[in-house]
């Protein structure tokens, strides 16, 4: 395998947030150099930066440039109330945001500090979920998995890939099925990009695939990220997502949800409470500049969905497996205490 994947890093000889532009893979591998969260900001809204994970990363080491560049609390606290509003789905951006604004009275060393903390805990988190995760799937297993939940939506090694990454590395030869994930074909560009980057065999689908190739037996688990998970165990994850959940029940496959416990949002009772971003329909009816569907139609764009709890076998997060009742099992993961995830050896399963 190759060096590993980190798609948002800092350069702090500079003071600037790297990130691998996401709209120009998979032709272009190309970097970007932000100087100020306003830019990173601008990123996330416009996705060079996506993934729950990764845009928390890249808000934290945002606001960790405008600290080392000088501003004050108060300025910082105005820059860190518009960052957190640049996606309204993801709690990871909300969550992350809140804890380097913890460190602002400190100057920009500590809010640098927390911001690493952040990254490296993040893959942390999505190495001990992948072990954690990876014993669930059989051997040979077809993963069938939507939108982009790997190294690239994360700090590094990815959540449902994550759990894809660790059963290959266990000597375990999954293949993954991509949906495309139209309109921004995360699954098409990005799952498959990586993927293949690192060697391991994928498939690409259109998102309309999946059932039929469900009922002919060629799938053995659907394996997907999350943007935010309701105490209740809902989750909220790309457009699509419950489409699948419904028709893995069908099909009496399992639905399993990867996600670092900053995913979880014990704050949001269901997944009725949770906000679903909107985006512009033109994203929808206008791709890579070529209009797909006549001028003057116009297009719906909600980018996330809901998928209800009953129809998730399991949540694994790196402090352990979550499966029905979500309630008390997500309560008790998270009086779960102990060591530091960096600290923490892979143990058994909660
Ligand atoms: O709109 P995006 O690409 O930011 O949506 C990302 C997803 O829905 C991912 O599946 C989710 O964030 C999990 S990433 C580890």
């Amino acid at each position: 395998m190759k060096e590993p994947l980190r798609p948002v890093r800092y350069d702090d000889r500079d003071d600037t947030v790297r990130l691998l532009d996401q709209r120009e893979l998979p032709g272009v591998e190309s970097w970007l150099a932000l100087r100020s969260s306003a830019e990173v900001a601008d990123a996330i809204r416009t996705l060079a930066v996506r993934g729950a994970p990764a845009i928390g990363v890249a808000a934290a080491f945002g606001l960790a440039a405008d600290a080392r560049r000088g501003a004050d609390a108060a300025a910082l606290a105005r820059h860190a109330e518009l960052l957190a509003r640049a996606r309204p789905t993801a709690v990871n951006l909300a969550w992350a945001v809140r804890r380097v604004s913890r460190r602002f009275g400190e100057g920009g060393e500590a809010v640098l500090a927390e911001a690493q903390a952040i990254r490296d805990e993040d893959e942390a988190a999505c190495r001990r979920l992948g072990a954690l995760g990876a014993p669930l799937l059989p051997p040979g297993a077809r993963v069938l998995t939507h939108c982009n939940a790997g190294a690239l939506a994360t700090a590094g090694y990815g959540t449902a890939l994550g759990i894809v990454r660790a059963a290959v590395e266990a000597g375990n030869a999954v293949t993954v099925l991509a949906d495309e994930t139209r309109p921004f074909f995360q699954g098409a560009r990005l799952t498959a990009w990586e993927l293949q980057r690192d060697g391991i065999p994928v498939t690409v689908l259109t998102d309309g695939m999946a059932g039929w190739l469900m009922a002919r037996g060629e799938v053995d688990a659907v394996v997907v990220g999350a943007d935010r998970i309701a105490r209740n165990g809902d989750v909220a994850n790309k457009i699509g997502t419950y489409g699948l959940a419904v028709l893995a029940a069908h099909h009496r496959l399992p639905v399993y949800v990867a996600a670092p416990w900053s995913t979880v949002d014990r704050d949001t009772p269901d997944g009725g409470a949770i906000p679903i971003e909107e985006r512009s329909g033109d994203e929808v009816t206008v791709i890579g500049g070529l209009r797909v569907a006549p001028l003057g139609v116009p297009a719906r764009y909600p980018a996330f969905d809901v998928t209800p709890a009953a129809l998730v076998t399991a949540i694994v997060t790196e402090r352990g497996l979550a499966r029905a009742p979500y309630g008390p099992a997500l309560e008790a993961l998270g009086r779960a205490q102990g060591p530091g995830i960096l600290d923490r050896p892979a143990g058994p399963i909660v």
